[in-house]
């Protein structure tokens, strides 16, 4: 029998819901737990050594409930800090990055819309380097990722198309977890293809569980582990004491917020 594995999703915030959701379509069975830092996002325009400050307190805090891989549902936090995680832990760290790549084969002016941290990083720099022959742009964002986690977590519709960039493009490019929230509108704003990297992610998991030979589609692989949650040590673990829906954890200060809109957007619809 395959012991129950345990995947770890983190985000600054409800944007790493789109790469959990990702998750889930591919892999329904395995057993997620999440956390978006809600109370501290956005991350975008803070520090390098503020976000892995911030970073590793989650991964420390799946490393506590024995997580299998963690996956980043955050392009800021994989900008900042993945390598450096991957170095001090030694379970799979996944990151999330901007579709680069796919958008590259068939478009040559592609706009990347991302946060600051991510704009300015050298692994969206080294990203883009792999692809000399097409013309991108690199848009930074300091306020839309902000803005779609207020609005949304108040109840509210996002307005975009102030904090959007205009100029010659032939394809989008979401360089930010939380912009998946808005992809339509950004549709309708540009109306040309728009990619995102959450599918990529959730694929770069599968490929991981496959090497493990751990099965993952149509197969129950276990319950959700409560061991951790039901602690008797209810001071210690009172901080991972989670909302269960489903296979699905949330922990975390904000957990109640993001499942909120995990049910919103991907359960209700
Ligand atoms: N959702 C995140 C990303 O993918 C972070 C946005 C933020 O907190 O600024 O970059």
């Amino acid at each position: 029998m395959h012991r129950s594995f345990k995947v770890g999703v983190f985000d600054s915030g409800i944007g790493g819901l789109n790469v959990l959701s990702a998750c889930i379509r591919l892999a329904p069975h395995l057993n997620y737990y999440y956390i978006g830092d809600n109370k501290h996002a956005p991350y975008g325009n803070k520090s390098c050594e503020e976000i892995y400050y911030r970073v590793s307190c989650a991964v420390e805090l799946f490393k506590l409930i024995g997580i299998d891989a963690v996956v980043l549902g955050c392009n800021t936090a994989t900008a900042v800090c993945v390598q450096r995680l991957r170095e001090k832990y030694a379970f799979p760290i996944i990151g999330t990055e901007p579709a680069v790549a796919p958008a590259a084969r068939s478009y040559r002016r592609p706009l990347v819309i991302c946060t600051p941290r991510t704009a300015e990083s050298a692994r969206l720099k080294e990203l883009i380097a792999r692809f000399p022959n097409v013309s991108f742009t690199v848009a930074p964002m300091p306020k839309l990722a902000g803005e779609i986690e207020r609005s949304l977590t108040c109840g509210k519709l996002p307005t975009i198309a102030d904090h959007l960039p205009r100029g010659d493009y032939d394809c989008v490019i979401l360089g930010c977890t939380h912009y998946a929230f808005v992809r339509s509108q950004i549709e309708r704003f540009y109306r040309l293809p728009v990619f995102d990297g959450a599918e990529g992610t959730a694929k770069r998991l599968i490929s991981l569980l496959d090497n493990k030979n751990i099965e993952c589609k149509g197969r129950i692989l276990g319950t959700i582990d409560h061991r951790y949650l039901d602690c008797k040590n209810k001071q210690k673990f009172a901080f991972l004491k989670g909302i269960c829906l489903n296979n699905v954890t949330f922990l975390g200060e904000s957990r109640d917020i993001n499942e909120k809109i995990y049910k919103q957007m991907f359960v209700l619809q």
